[in-house]
């Protein structure tokens, strides 16, 4: 999909070139020498349009060079000063989007242009292919009959290439763009795995897929069934599960396993379909529950980008896979179960189920003895409430939440901290179980992680994310994230995590 080349003319120059301008600076100052040729021109269509080259503007028109016409696409960058890695990403995934609209099937983008001094060949290579993959991605879908297909999109080939001025770049650039093809397809494949409807997506099918994807991208995966489960006497898990006819599963992801050293673990939220149990949520709105496993594929999309990253650290992925379901046989409100932790619960809302799988993997993850634990899940609606769609929840260990905020603020994957004082904790205190799952409707995404807690029982330095509000996209914010629907959230933020702990630490922007 991505080619690196150095053009020495115009006459190299087809389909549809990109060129950046940075506010009150020249296209005349290019060192490329093919838009050196057409410099000229550009400058004065950019003088006659009054384009100044604000942030996020643009300009399009068609020029012809000899006996073909190209068209043009010129991507206001706003001041170089301000010009960080992710307004980069922002501008180049805005320009495929646009080049998508065109229909124009192939692009080159003059790589330097865009370039502030800030950023190496690699780092522009690596944020330009990750953008631009992730701008152009699409869920298939199951449209037999495409009644109108939207404009562009039938024609599109995705064929992209960096011209950079020099060749001796162009190693930079490509080890650049295979890592950022590491980082996008790891949320692609979390975007698809959400995508899917509840009926595509269940237990048993995310776990096929998850064995094939391990397979692909370099990760283990080992599927505990049912029998598996109840041996673990994972009681909070089967509880859940009890209601639906598919049983419940738990996915366990090895990465690196050979290395020494205590593993870093991510634990994520996989309930195929909410439905509520028998506490039933209303119709309205119930069909988007399908992605309240985003928590668990977010893991597979860490653990493939990891895998194709090669980074050095032992990694494991832990995903309890439920359905959600008011069956004959589902757990009722006010049932006790007991944990594989020993604790009772007493299931006062059965839609409060996504901390009671939580509560048995992250009592698992403790065999692992692994020096940190992340798990995310999408586990209230009352984050929602909070924080919006602008950034997600952490609670738990402060010196981790800040790694993950400075993480977040450079992917543009924000995260906020919210607080654990132990008063909240007396809300899920119980008259017949050790805790019940709900608390009186105050605070409930700090009740929430006050129950994992419990189960956590201080074994290890551990988050909580509840990106409920973060998982599914109703717009397009920013360009690179899906138009409408899953968002992938949660990889390029662990993975960037991950890179800064192994020293990599790339420079705050
Ligand atoms: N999956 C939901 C949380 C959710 C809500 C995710 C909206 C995404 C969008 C979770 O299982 C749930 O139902 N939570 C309840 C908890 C309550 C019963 C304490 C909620 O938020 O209402
Ligand atoms: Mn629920
Ligand atoms: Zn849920």
């Amino acid at each position: 999909m991505f080619k690196v080349a150095s053009h020495k003319n115009t006459a190299q120059l087809s389909g549809l070139i990109i060129v950046g301008l940075f506010e009150g600076e020249s296209i005349l100052q290019s060192p490329d020498r093919a838009l050196k040729n057409l410099s000229g021109f550009l400058s004065q269509v950019v003088r006659e349009e009054k384009f100044r080259g604000e942030f996020k503007k643009t300009l399009f028109f068609y020029h012809k060079l000899g006996q073909k016409v190209i068209q043009v696409l010129v991507m206001g960058l706003g001041p170089q000063s301000r010009f960080k890695k992710e307004n980069f990403r922002e501008v180049l995934a805005l320009a495929a989007r646009i080049v998508k609209e065109k229909s124009a099937t192939n692009f080159q983008v003059f790589l330097k242009s865009f370039l502030p001094k800030t950023l190496s060949y690699s780092e522009a290579g690596e944020a330009a292919a990750e953008a631009i993959d992730l701008a152009l991605y699409s869920f298939k879908g199951y449209q037999k009959i495409k009644v109108k297909v939207k404009k562009g999109s039938s024609s599109f080939s995705n064929k992209v290439t960096f011209i950079i001025p020099v060749s001796s770049y162009a190693k930079e650039v490509k080890a650049g763009i295979g890592r950022g093809l590491a980082l996008s397809s790891g949320v692609k494949i979390a975007r698809d795995l959400i995508n899917e409807p509840g009926n595509k997506m269940n237990p048993q099918i995310f776990s096929t897929q998850t064995k094939k994807l391990g397979e692909a991208s370099g990760f283990k995966v080992k599927v505990l069934e049912k029998s598996d489960l109840i041996r673990e006497k994972m009681g909070a898990l089967l509880a859940v599960g009890q209601g639906s006819s598919i049983p419940p599963r738990l996915l366990v992801l090895t990465y690196g396993g050979q290395k020494k050293g205590a593993p870093i673990c991510f634990v994520g939220k996989g309930v195929t379909f909410d439905a509520g149990g028998i506490s039933l949520k209303p119709s309205k709105g119930m069909d988007k529950m399908k992605y309240d496993m985003a928590g668990g594929a977010a893991v597979v999309g860490i653990m493939a980008s990891a895998a194709k990253l090669k980074l050095p650290e032992r990694l494991i992925g832990i995903i309890p896979l439920v359905e959600n379901m008011p069956g004959g046989s589902a757990v009722k409100p006010g049932d006790v179960v007991t944990s594989a932790s020993g604790l009772t619960i007493e299931v006062t809302n059965t839609d409060a189920e996504g901390r009671m799988i939580l509560a048995d993997a992250l009592h698992y993850a403790k065999k692992f003895k692994p020096k940190a634990v992340y798990d995310l899940a999408t586990l209230t609606g009352a984050v929602i409430v909070a924080l919006g769609s602008r950034c997600m929840a952490a609670l738990g260990d402060s010196k981790l939440i800040e790694t993950l905020k400075e993480a977040g603020s450079t992917v543009n994957e924000r995260v906020w901290e919210l607080p654990m004082f132990k008063e909240y904790g007396e809300d899920i205190r119980s008259e017949v179980a050790d805790l019940q799952n709900v608390g009186q409707g105050e605070a409930g995404t700090i009740i929430g992680a006050k129950f994992l807690e419990k189960f956590v029982n201080k074994a290890y330095p551990w988050v909580h994310l509840d990106i409920a509000g973060m998982a599914w996209a109703e717009k397009s914010v920013p360009s690179y994230c899906s138009k409408k629907g899953a968002r992938g959230i949660g990889v390029r933020l662990l993975i960037e995590v991950l890179r800064r702990q192994n020293g990599k630490k790339e420079k705050s922007n």
